[in-house]
């Protein structure tokens, strides 16, 4: 391979293939000509290895555990921002000046209500319905009641579509938690920052007023910057994907939902406080370690282990600190999960099998203890990764759409089907 191009020998032909450089992180091999060359694809079921696009949004090196949005360390946005400055950071690229945060509060604050008629469409549900169900559905809905924002070729629609969508599916989510447990709605308020409104929105009741505590808002505020965004992952790439054929914002990041919603990704929040439950107690864990190395059993650590990250996840870290902080905040002094899950990490991390594959905490496994501290159901911890990934999501989409060489994502195959064939009549089959 030259400084800028690779060679790749197919049969008897070797083609030269340019090779793109970014700002940090590995090259690329632009295989783009490599069929028309050669007659052959490459093959990465998985995209282990392959870049699905160019951006500036993200940046991960996952040896080394760190995370960067648009160059700022995670650790130090969490620190020092709070989830809108994220956002801000997100969509535009730059961190806002004093000016522009308090506008683009304002404007996010303004588009917090729902068109009154989603109090309807959600009566259409069951009440027991999972929440993620119905933020699929509620979330896909948006573009039956915002057909002003869905024309993607209009750059004020595309931002208009983006700021109700970071607006509105806080206000969604809690409407769907709401609905299960059988509450009024709670609508938002526009004298609550973003976070304490959500918690207002889900734990408020009308029958005495609702003090939103500040350490678990500033809390629930840092999780939603930790989950907002991180490269190319599945909903993301679902999210990219869905929007390269035009599809208008909503229906994206309603695609969006339904891929995070599996427990080998978001769903892994759920699933990881699930199994510290069944674990239950300190003496159980050899038994689940066991489990988790042994081939022919399906169970996997949920909360561990990650595509990119052969480190620790900088997330993870921040995580657990923030549930130490939550959990003296509100008194509990022996929470037994947490015991299991630091306890679990401490043997995971000392086991030749987690230490031979690089596996480590990811960002699901202290945030269910945290999250059913502060009051909510584990149904509802996925919803709450959405809630926080809705902005990474729509600037993704955002940053494809305004690709001037944005083109519908069409993968082709390696066929292992039958052979073409001619049909027989049924008589003679
Ligand atoms: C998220 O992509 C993202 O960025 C996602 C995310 C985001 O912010 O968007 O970071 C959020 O989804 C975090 C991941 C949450 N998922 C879980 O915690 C579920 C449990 N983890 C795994 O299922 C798994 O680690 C994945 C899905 C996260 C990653 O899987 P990979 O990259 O496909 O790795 P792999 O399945 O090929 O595993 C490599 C080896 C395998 O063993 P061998 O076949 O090589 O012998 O490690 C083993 C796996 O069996 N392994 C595990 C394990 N994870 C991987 N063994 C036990 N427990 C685990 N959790």
């Amino acid at each position: 391979m030259s400084a800028n191009t690779g060679s790749i020998k197919v049969g008897d032909k070797t083609v030269e293939l340019p090779v793109r450089s970014g700002t940090i992180g590995p090259d690329v091999l632009d295989i783009g000509k490599l069929y028309a060359q050669t007659g052959a694809f490459t093959y990465d079921p998985g995209f282990t290895s392959t870049a699905s696009c160019a951006s500036g949004i993200t940046y991960i090196d996952g040896d080394e555990g760190v995370l960067l949005h648009r160059g700022y360390p995670i650790d130090q946005l969490a620190e020092h921002g709070d989830f809108l400055e994220t956002c801000y950071l997100l969509l535009y690229g730059e961190l806002p000046t004093a000016a522009q945060k308090s506008d683009f509060d304002y404007r996010i604050t303004r588009h917090t209500m729902v068109h009154e008629q989603m109090a309807r469409f959600f009566q259409g549900f069951r009440r027991d319905a999972h929440p993620m169900a119905v933020m699929v559905g509620s979330v896909g809905a948006l573009a039956a009641f915002y057909h002003d924002s869905t024309d993607i070729t209009d750059p004020k629609q595309r931002m208009i579509a983006s700021m109700r969508m970071i607006a509105k599916v806080p206000t969604l989510a809690a409407m769907a938690y709401k609905y299960t447990i059988g509450q009024p709605f709670v609508y938002p308020k526009n004298d609550l920052d973003y976070t304490s409104n959500f918690l207002n929105m889900c734990f408020a009741v009308p029958c005495e007023d609702y003090k939103v505590n500040p350490v678990l808002s500033r809390a629930l505020d840092r999780i939603f910057i930790l989950h907002a965004d991180h490269e190319q992952n599945a909903s993301t790439s679902t999210v990219r994907l869905a929007g390269s054929s035009g599809a208008n914002p909503f229906a994206c990041i309603a695609a969006g939902i339904a891929c995070l919603w599996g427990p080998a990704h978001g769903g892994a929040n759920e699933a990881a406080l699930k199994m510290l439950a069944e674990i239950g107690t300190v003496d159980r864990i050899p038994e689940f370690i066991a489990r988790a190395k042994d081939k022919n059993d399906p169970f996997r650590l949920m909360g561990f282990g990650h595509r990119v990250y052969k480190n620790y996840d900088p997330r993870a870290k921040i995580m657990q600190k923030t549930s130490h902080e939550v959990l003296a905040e509100l008194g509990i002094k022996d929470e037994p999960l947490l015991d299991v899950a630091l306890e679990l990490e401490r043997i995971a991390l000392n086991d030749e099998y987690f230490i031979e594959k690089k596996l480590y905490p990811n960002v699901d496994f202290y945030s269910g203890i945290t999250l059913k501290a502060m009051g909510f159901p584990t149904s509802m911890f996925t919803v709450l990764f959405a809630v926080a990934r809705t902005v990474g999501w729509i600037a993704q989409w955002k940053e494809m759409i305004e690709d001037p060489g944005q083109k519908i994502g069409r993968p082709r195959q390696l066929y292992t089907g039958a052979p073409q064939r001619d049909y027989q009549p049924i008589s003679k089959r």
